[in-house]
C-alpha cells in the first residue's frame, strides 16, 4: 500500500527508497515514514469535510507520533493539532505550528502546563473535570486572558475495541458524564467563569474502531445533551469535537472503512441529530491520530540470532522489540512482517519474531510465515507509524531508533538515533560515591 513496492532486486522499496540502502545509511532498527501516504491521509480528511459543507477542523492527534517534522507536515496540510502535555506542546511550538490551531487535552493538566499554553496563545483547552475548570479560570484571570474551552463529555458509548483504548463508557477516568448530570453542571459552571469562552463539547469514544455506529450514537447523545443545555441553560455549542479513533488495517481480518466513510457517517449524524436544535449547525472537529500516520510507518530490523525448539517453535530475534514497539506486549496487537531484502521469496516456515529485551513478553509477532531467515536479513514490520516511536522506551538502556521520512526516492532523517551519551545525559553520580581518580 502507499508507495511501497518490491523492486527488481527483490527488495522492499518505500517512497522510492530501497530499504537495503536505508539500512546502509541509517542503520537499524529504523522507523520509515511514507510521507506521501501521510499527506494523502490528511487530504482525505480535509476533502471529506469540505464535501460535507459543514464548518470543521481536523486536528492531528500528535500523541500518535509527535516529532517536529510531523508537526510541519500537519501544518502544511492545513490540519490543527491535538496536544496532551507540555512536551507535545513544546514540540509543536518549536516546529512553528500556529498556536491558534493547537488544542490542549488531558485529564490532569498541571498549572505550569496551563500557564505555558495560555502564554503561547493556543486555540482551545479541552477541559476534563471541575478541578481543571477552576484552575484554568484562576490562571486565566490572573493573566487577564480569555481562553476558549471545550468540555470533554462521556457519552456512555461502549466502543468495540480493546478496553485500554476505550474511553467513551461511563466508568472512564475521562470527562464529564452526560448520563448522570455532571456534564450539565459543568456547562453551568463553565458558562459562569468570566475568563472562559465555552465553545462547545468534546467526545472521544476510543481508538482503533472500525464501525461507524459508535460515532453516530455519540453524536446522537451529544445532540440530546446540546438540546437540554440550550433549553435549561440557554447555552449553545458552536463546536462539537468528536475525537479520533478511526481504525486502520494492521493484519488480514481488520476491516476499517475509508476515511471518507467515517467522516460521512459523522457529518451525516450531525445533520440528522442537530437539525431543529440550532439555526446553524455547529462546527465539527475531529482528532485522528492512528489513521493519519499508522499505515504510513514501517519498522526495519536486522535479523540476528535464532532458536529452534524442534516440534515447538522457532524464534527469530531482531535488533529491536518492545522498546520500539510496545503494542504487542501491551495490547496483544498483531502485525505483519516481510523479509525485506528477499521480498519475492516464498514463505517456507512459521516463525515467531522476538525482540532483544530481557523479558519473555518481548515478542513482536507470534507465528508468521517467512522464508528461512538468516542473520543479517532485513525484517520489515508494517503499520508501525502510530504509537510506536511515541511510546518507545529506553528499557534495558536500548537506544531509541532513528526516524526517516521517504518520498520520491529521497530520504530525510527527522529523528537521529539516540547515542550512548544521550542515555546518560541526565545521570548524576553524587560526589560521595563518584569513582575517585587514583
Ligand atoms: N483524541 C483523544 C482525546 C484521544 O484520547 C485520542 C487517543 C485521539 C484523539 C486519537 O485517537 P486515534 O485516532 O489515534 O485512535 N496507545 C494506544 C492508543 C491510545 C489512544 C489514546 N487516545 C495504541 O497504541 O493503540
Amino acid at each position: 500500500h502507499g508507495t511501497s513496492q518490491i523492486n527488481n532486486a527483490g527488495h522492499l522499496e518505500i517512497g522510492g527508497c530501497d530499504v537495503t540502502e536505508l539500512k546502509a545509511e541509517y542503520g537499524t532498527p529504523l522507523y520509515i515514514l511514507d510521507e506521501q501516504l501521510v499527506r494523502q491521509r490528511c487530504r482525505e480528511y480535509m476533502e471529506a469535510f469540505k464535501a460535507s459543507g459543514l464548518g470543521f477542523q481536523v486536528a492531528y492527534a500528535s500523541k500518535a507520533f509527535s516529532v517536529m517534522a510531523m508537526c510541519r507536515l500537519a501544518d502544511e496540510e492545513g490540519l490543527s493539532l491535538d496536544v496532551v502535555s507540555d512536551g507535545e506542546l513544546f514540540t509543536a511550538l518549536k516546529a512553528g505550528f500556529p498556536a491558534e490551531r493547537i488544542h490542549f487535552h488531558g485529564n490532569n493538566k498541571t498549572a505550569d502546563e496551563i500557564e505555558m499554553a495560555i502564554d503561547s496563545g493556543i486555540g482551545c483547552f479541552v477541559v476534563d473535570n471541575l478541578v481543571e475548570l477552576s484552575l484554568l479560570q484562576s490562571i486565566a484571570s490572573r493573566k487577564e486572558a480569555k481562553v476558549n474551552v471545550l468540555l470533554r463529555v462521556t457519552p456512555g458509548v461502549e466502543a468495540h475495541t480493546h478496553e485500554y483504548t476505550s474511553t467513551g463508557q461511563t466508568d472512564s477516568k475521562f470527562g464529564f458524564d452526560i448520563g448522570n448530570g455532571s456534564a450539565y453542571e459543568a456547562v453551568r459552571a463553565a458558562a459562569s467563569k468570566s475568563n472562559l469562552v465555552l465553545l462547545g463539547v468534546h467526545s472521544h469514544i476510543g481508538s482503533q474502531i472500525f464501525e461507524t455506529d459508535g460515532f453516530e450514537l455519540a453524536v446522537e447523545r451529544v445532540a440530546g445533551f446540546a438540546r437540554s443545555v440550550r433549553e435549561g441553560l440557554a447555552v449553545d455549542f458552536r463546536v462539537v469535537n468528536l475525537g479520533g479513533g478511526f481504525g486502520i488495517r494492521y493484519v488480514d481480518g481488520d476491516t476499517p472503512l475509508h476515511v471518507s466513510e467515517y467522516v460521512a457517517a459523522i457529518t451525516g449524524a450531525v445533520k440528522t441529530y442537530f437539525a431543529g436544535i440550532y439555526d446553524a449547525l455547529p462546527q465539527i472537529w475531529v482528532e485522528p491520530g492512528r489513521s493519519i500516520v499508522g499505515d504510513a510507518g514501517t519498522t526495519l530490523y536486522t535479523v540476528g540470532t535464532q532458536k529452534d525448539i524442534p516440534g515447538v517453535r522457532k524464534y527469530i530475534a531482531v535488533d529491536g522489540g518492545m522498546t520500539d514497539n510496545p503494542r504487542p506486549a501491551l495490547y496483544q496487537s498483531k502485525y505483519e512482517a516481510l523479509l525485506a531484502n528477499r521480498a519475492t521469496e516464498a514463505a517456507s516456515e512459521t516463525v515467531s519474531i522476538a525482540g532483544k529485551c530481557c523479558e519473555s513478553g518481548d515478542m513482536l509477532i507470534w507465528d508468521v510465515e517467512l522464508p528461512e531467515a538468516q542473520s543479517g536479513d532485513l525484517l520489515a514490520v508494517a503499520c508501525t507509524g502510530a504509537y510506536n516511536y511515541s511510546m518507545a522506551s529506553n528499557y534495558n538502556r536500548i537506544r531509541r531508533p532513528a526516524v526517516v521520512f521517504v518520498q520520491n526516492g529521497q530520504s530525510d532523517l527527522v529523528v537521529r538515533r539516540e547515542s550512548h551519551d544521550d542515555l546518560i545525559a541526565n545521570d548524576i553520580v553524587p560526589q560521595r560515591i563518584a569513582k575517585q581518580a587514583v
